[in-house]
């Protein structure tokens, strides 16, 4: 597997009336092609900033670099799809048209034909005349799911996609996008705060500071069931990543034998 994205000593400065707040300190992290990355973190300490950045929404400062395959990200990209905090959908439109939105370079039959397969892989075959306000809060994530996938990213950025749903249907989600992964082979960076979620879905757990976020830790993910929730060594990850958020910084990390 090659490195796709490589972020290289990245920081990012936001000025708030002309006061720096620094919000990222000194990222490095690589992702490689086909693997699930998961950031974990407490609130306000730049997660969604840096899904920003590397979506090309929002530029680095001076220093840092951050490149997909070798070319640097200046803008956002087909290559890149990203899914929001909320689902963002347009309440206008129907579910077809709002999946379909960015493709200008498809003809109207390409794109209910597009839109039908994407739809069909998030489970909301028949939906496609459906508003947004006629759906579930799921189903509208999920929307917002077939929407990043239809340009045929090589890399999905999720911002928290399932937040906002109850349990069970976050766990129904999180088996799709498992699904998704396996058929579309998309390299995968989620943003989470559940961190059962990350434990079940990703390869490795990037751990965030506080702000300014720097990275604590990564986890690589070794589990003999993926999964398997109940099972001993998936509890012992999750206790792992857990004890950070309380474990005073300055600690390099909590000890623990399996
Ligand atoms: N456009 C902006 N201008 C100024 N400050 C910003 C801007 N965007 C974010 N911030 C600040 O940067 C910090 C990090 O914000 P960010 O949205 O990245 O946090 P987060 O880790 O995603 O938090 P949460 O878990 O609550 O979503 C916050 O203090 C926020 O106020
Ligand atoms: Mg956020």
């Amino acid at each position: 597997m090659g490195d796709e994205l490589v972020v290289q000593n990245l920081n990012k400065t936001f000025y708030v009336d002309g006061k720096p707040l620094s919000v990222l300190e000194g990222i490095n992290l690589t992702v490689s092609d086909g693997e699930f990355v998961a950031i974990v973190g407490h609130s306000g300490c730049g997660k969604s900033t840096l899904l920003k950045i590397i979506a090309g929404l929002e530029s680095p400062d001076a220093d840092g670099v951050v490149t997909l395959h070798g070319r640097e990200i200046a803008k956002p990209g087909p290559e890149r799809g990203m899914i929001f905090q909320e689902h963002r959908l347009m309440p206008w439109l129907t579910l077809e048209k709002n999946i379909t939105i960015g493709l200008d370079d498809k003809t109207r039959r390409e794109k209910m034909e597009l839109a039908s397969e994407y739809l069909r892989l998030v489970k909301l075959e028949g939906f496609e005349k459906a508003y947004p306000a006629q759906l579930s809060g799921g189903m509208s994530q999920r929307a917002a799911i077939a929407r990043a996938l239809v340009t045929g990213p090589e890399m999905l950025l999720l911002d928290e996609p399932f937040g906002a749903l109850d349990a069970l249907t976050k766990i129904e989600m999180q088996k799709e996008i498992i699904k998704i992964r396996e058929e579309k082979k998309t390299t995968m960076l989620m943003v989470t705060h559940d961190i059962e979620e990350a434990v079940f879905l990703a390869d490795r757990i990037v751990v965030l500071s506080n702000r300014p976020g720097r990275v604590r830790d990564i986890v690589t993910i070794a589990l003999s069931d993926k999964r398997n929730r109940g099972a001993a060594d998936f509890a012992w990850y999750k206790k792992k990543v857990y004890d950070y958020f309380f474990e005073p910084e300055e600690d390099a990390g909590p000890e623990f034998a399996i």
